[in-house]
């Protein structure tokens, strides 16, 4: 069974300069906040960092959800907590048994999830959804925001959802990239929890508007 649909912004393409003002804007229409940490290495892009997440912290009282897109994400752990962090999520691509780093991650107070790429099949993080609170699936590759939703991501959606159910797991389903109110609604369809929303909420003349909207495309019918 899915869980009642939450809404978190990714801010990686909002304006840096004003990024309290846009989160303090945003912060009442959100469930969460998804915080893209890329180290130029196992994504071709750089984000930011620890210091951006502390200085969000003392700005924003949302639950963190750090998505770690770097080649060594455990070296981060005890860093994105002292920050202020809630949750580290991390690729299956770059840490094939997540078996001790969900246990560090626990051990350090932090909620534990896996990623999955776009390409990786479903088998590839099934043995570990017991370890985890959230299962990310990625619907574009990762590494920049605005790109278009991959429609072929949705048979995995449904896929861990299936599993998910059948095991009698509580594992979130977070869906990330390209989601606009119709991606969004077809995702719920599939079985997705969480919505992460970088440019269609940040880029939007209306931010808020833009929220709402997609509040009420995954709202169950
Ligand atoms: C991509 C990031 C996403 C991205 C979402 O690597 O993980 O969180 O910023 O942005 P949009 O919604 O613009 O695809
Ligand atoms: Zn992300």
């Amino acid at each position: 069974m899915s869980q009642p649909a939450r809404l978190a912004a990714s801010i990686l393409n909002a304006d840096f300069a004003r990024l309290g003002e846009e989160v303090a804007r945003l912060e009442p229409h959100l469930d969460f906040l998804h915080l893209d940490v890329m180290d130029g290495h196992f994504v071709p892009n750089l984000s930011f960092g620890i210091p951006v997440i502390a200085s969000l912290r003392r700005a924003c009282s949302l639950y963190f959800d750090c998505h770690l897109m770097v080649t060594n994400p455990t070296s981060l752990f005890a860093k994105v907590k002292e920050a202020g962090g809630d949750m580290v999520t991390i690729h299956i691509e770059v840490w094939p048994d997540p078996t001790q780093a969900a246990a560090q991650a626990r051990a350090l107070g932090l909620d534990f999830g896996l990623v999955i790429n776009p390409p990786t099949p479903f088998g590839a993080v099934a043995p570990f959804l017991s370890l985890c609170d959230r299962l990310l699936v990625m619907s574009v590759d990762p590494g920049f925001g605005g790109q278009a939703f991959l429609p072929e991501v949705l048979e995995k959606v449904a896929a861990a959802r299936k599993f998910i159910d059948s095991a009698g797991l509580s594992t979130d389903i977070e869906i990330d990239g390209g989601i606009t109110p119709e991606t969004a609604r077809l995702a719920r369809r599939a079985g997705a929890d969480s919505f992460v929303v970088g440019s269609a909420l940040v880029r939007a003349p209306d931010p808020v508007r833009a929220a709402r909207e997609i509040r009420a495309a995954v709202k169950d019918e």
